[in-house]
């Protein structure tokens, strides 16, 4: 298939556009779902696994579809996608949604989530399929080895915090308790922690825009999140530990 090159230009400047914007938009307030939901009634409602199900799905299926039909024989953008950002995806799709605990979705929210993920899994999928350009020797490159570490611890982490605040409650409650152990013990915002060091790793691994606008988009987005999630804990659990930072363990 052809590269769109000027359409994956445009998409990654303004995935960079859209997290800078959200995050002065939302200084104040978070994106309302879980425990920053503002309810302005009439929201339709959708129950947290249907909804992360459906936003999360686009994002494995796209690039699954864009492999499927890609005829070029085996090569490093094939790799590279199917290792972590369709690894990523399936996990998010079929595992971490099939799961949650969380409280119902805005389908606003759900069907916004959505559209970023349809988004970015034609703009990753058609970009390493189609448009980057690996030398043969990519795979000694000390910025795609440190990229693929960064990214499998970064997604370790992300994935054993989830799984740590998801058994924070039994099934049907939906109380908030003090997260404890792995990275928790040091920021807040573990989960989120860990997904933006994949991402930052993916970017190093593929050293291209559109991956990096990925990376800069889940900062804006996620980063501000720890640092309110952070703000909740301390105003709402007088025994907060102290030293606990919000997203950088020790810094921030
Ligand atoms: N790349 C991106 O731009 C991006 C954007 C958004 C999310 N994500 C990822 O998607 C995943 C979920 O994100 P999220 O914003 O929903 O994370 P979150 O606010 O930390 O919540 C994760 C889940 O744990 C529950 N939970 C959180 N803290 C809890 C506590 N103290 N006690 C009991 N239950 C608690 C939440 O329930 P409630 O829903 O009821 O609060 C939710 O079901 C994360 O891995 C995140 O990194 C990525």
């Amino acid at each position: 298939m052809h590269c769109y090159g000027t359409l994956i230009n445009y998409l990654s400047c303004g995935f960079i556009l859209t997290g800078l914007v959200h995050l002065v938009h939302h200084r104040k307030t978070q994106t309302s779902y879980g425990r920053h939901m503002k309810l302005s009634p009439p929201t339709r409602m959708v129950p947290a696994r249907l909804a992360w199900f459906l936003q999360e799905m686009p994002a494995f299926f796209i690039p699954l579809l864009l492999t499927l039909t890609s005829y070029r024989p085996s090569s490093m953008g094939k790799t590279l996608l199917l290792g972590t950002f369709s690894m990523h995806y399936f996990q998010r799709t079929f595992v971490y949604s099939l799961r949650t605990r969380g409280k119902p979705f805005p389908l606003s929210v759900m069907v916004a989530a959505g559209l970023f993920c349809s988004l970015n899994g034609f703009l990753q999928g058609h970009y390493l399929l189609h448009c980057a350009q690996f030398d043969d020797d990519w795979s000694a490159d000390y910025r795609y080895k440190t990229g693929l570490v960064l990214f499998y611890v970064g997604m370790a982490i992300n994935i054993h915090s989830d799984y740590i605040l998801r058994n924070l409650r039994k099934p049907g409650e939906v109380i908030y308790k003090i997260p404890t152990g792995g990275l928790f013990e040091y920021v807040s915002g573990a989960n989120y922690l860990g997904e933006i060091v994949e991402w930052f790793g993916y970017a190093v691994a593929t050293w291209a825009l559109p991956t990096l606008s990925f990376a800069v988009f889940s900062l804006c987005f996620i980063g501000p999140r720890a640092y309110y999630h952070h703000r909740f804990y301390q105003e709402n659990f007088k025994d907060y530990p102290k030293l606990r930072k919000a997203l950088i363990p020790f810094i921030f």
